[in-house]
């Protein structure tokens, strides 16, 4: 299966997915890293791994329907089959999903459907949790708010802050997205209404 990976910023999530596929655990080949940002640290990795990239600015497009109508276009030639927002900040619309059905996943640093939107993890400092994590779901229209595939719990520990929590929950979310990503790669995901089924 082909996937596309759509980044924003450093990419390490991106990094755990090519170095899942070059242990052969990924099920899948990506085939293009697409970030809406030029120069950033995950089109240096992708580069690094020999992986196609794209800069698609959003600055050159008028509304998010034409962004996202030029980024279908970019994903289907490439031959895109499943899609991989990691870090990708961008909110996508109805012309992208309805292009991709059941085919878009994002990672998001909460265990969901607490703390959507930006800053989960000053969130759930904020709100003085002991116990967080991270999420892979499905995208849909809304706020981080598609069928869960999978989760991780993370501790929250006494005399945290924003970077050390983050820093605790990447480390569950590098093996997370790999592992979520070759299931569905693999078919053996399937979504009943808001339940997903992984069979092993
Ligand atoms: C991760 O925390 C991910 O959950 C969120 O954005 C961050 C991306 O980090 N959606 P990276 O670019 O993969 O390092």
């Amino acid at each position: 299966m082909k996937l596309a990976v759509l980044v924003s910023g450093s990419g390490t999530n991106l990094q755990a997915i090519l170095d899942a596929e070059k242990r052969r655990e990924l099920g899948g080949t990506v085939a293009l890293v697409l970030s809406n940002v030029a120069g950033v640290k995950a089109l240096e990795r992708a580069a690094q791994a020999g992986v196609p990239t794209r800069v698609l600015s959003h600055r050159e497009h008028a509304s998010r329907e034409a962004y996202d109508r030029a980024l279908v276009g970019a994903l289907r030639e490439a031959k895109v089959e499943l899609v991989a927002l990691a870090g990708f900040m961008r909110i996508v619309t109805g012309t992208f999903l309805d292009a991709f059905p059941g085919q878009v996943v994002n990672i998001h640093p909460s265990l969901l459907p607490a703390f959507p939107g930006m800053h989960a993890q000053r969130q759930a400092l904020a709100h003085g949790v002991r116990l967080t994590g991270c999420t892979v779901h499905f995208v849909d229209g809304g706020l981080d708010s598609g069928p869960i595939l999978s989760q991780a719990a993370v501790p929250v520990l006494d005399g945290d802050d924003e970077a050390r929590l983050t820093a605790r929950i990447l480390v569950e979310e590098h093996k997370l997205y790999p592992a979520a990503l070759r299931a569905i790669a693999e078919g053996r995901v399937s979504v009943s209404g808001r339940r997903v089924i992984i069979r092993s």
